[in-house]
């Protein structure tokens, strides 16, 4: 066959491709520490399941909460993410079945930095993984650790959208204009499509005008980014994880659950509305 005709052939049919829609990947990011990542991963892959989406949450974070706030054990795990990453093991050997399907972390996954650094396309070690079962889910929610390091990268390289949890404090602010930064420069030379979804405010607390205030700002500055939900302080989203699982599961129809249910539905509007746009 010519040159010319090879090329002007039709692409071959890929059946998977064409007939099973793939999953919206969501990372969970901000550098800073202890600002519901974790928690807003897991409860709103459990709300999403909860509306009969297909959800799977990976627990790129070395120190593994999301892995232990489904009741497993990190030190006890014998294959992780960091062998997926490091060691091309496909990612469904990792995937427990808790609440939500869950690709766990352990430790050594603190080694997947040094491993990665030398190898070619380090950067596009999760995307690559997460390609041959993007159709099996709806949504693949990815945790990242406190920090803009390479494992952060992976999850900004292999994601459709961000979304950023924020404690309703001022200085959790100033962390956002190192985010957008890291953002834009994933966006230049990885991924041209990767975007801020929403920020998400946390740890609310009406009473103070302090949070009030942070809001303000949060929302003069970052405008209709800022999510409509609130995701209030309150000692439930710490319980939870003790009993390993989630808030919607430990306090089913208390007010912790709700706000994470209202997250899943502002989430599901939006992706509605630029589908029509
Ligand atoms: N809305 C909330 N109100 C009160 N406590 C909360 C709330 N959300 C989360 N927490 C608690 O705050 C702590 C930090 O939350 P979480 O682990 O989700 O943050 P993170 O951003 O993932 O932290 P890290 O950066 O260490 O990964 C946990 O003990 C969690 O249970
Ligand atoms: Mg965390």
């Amino acid at each position: 066959m010519g040159l010319a005709r090879l090329l002007s052939r039709p692409p071959r049919h890929d059946p998977v491709a064409e007939e099973e829609p793939m999953a919206q990947v969501i990372a969970f990011a901000n550098q800073k520490g202890g600002v519901a990542k974790t928690t807003t991963t897991l409860n709103l892959g459990v709300a999403f399941k909860e509306k009969g989406l297909r959800v799977l949450a990976v627990d790129l974070d070395p120190q593994g909460n999301l892995t232990m706030s489904q009741g497993l054990n990190p030190d006890s795990i014998e294959r992780s993410l960091f062998d997926v990453l490091v060691h091309r093991l496909p990612i469904e050997e990792v995937v427990h079945e808790k609440e939500i399907d869950v690709a766990v972390s352990s430790l050594d996954l603190a080694g997947a930095e040094l491993a990665l650094s030398g190898m070619i396309g380090r950067e596009r070690a999760l995307e690559k993984a997460l390609a041959p079962v993007k159709h099996r889910y709806d949504y693949i929610l990815i945790d990242t650790p406190p920090s803009l390091g390479v494992l952060t990268v992976n999850a900004l390289v292999a994601s459709d959208g961000v979304i950023v949890p924020v404690q309703c404090e001022y200085l959790s602010l100033r962390g956002l204009v190192q985010l957008e930064n890291t953002l834009s420069m994933i966006r230049e030379n990885l991924n041209p499509n990767v975007e801020i979804q929403g920020i998400l405010p946390t740890m609310f607390d009406r009473r103070t005008l302090h949070s009030r205030e942070a809001i303000e700002i949060l929302e003069e500055n970052f405008g209709k980014l800022v999510f409509n939900t609130r995701i209030r302080k309150t000692i439930r989203y710490a319980e939870a994880p003790v009993k390993g699982s989630s808030v919607l599961k430990y306090d089913p129809s208390g007010a912790a659950a709700e706000a994470y249910r209202d997250l899943a539905r502002e989430v599901l509007n939006g992706a509605k509305a630029r589908q029509h746009a």
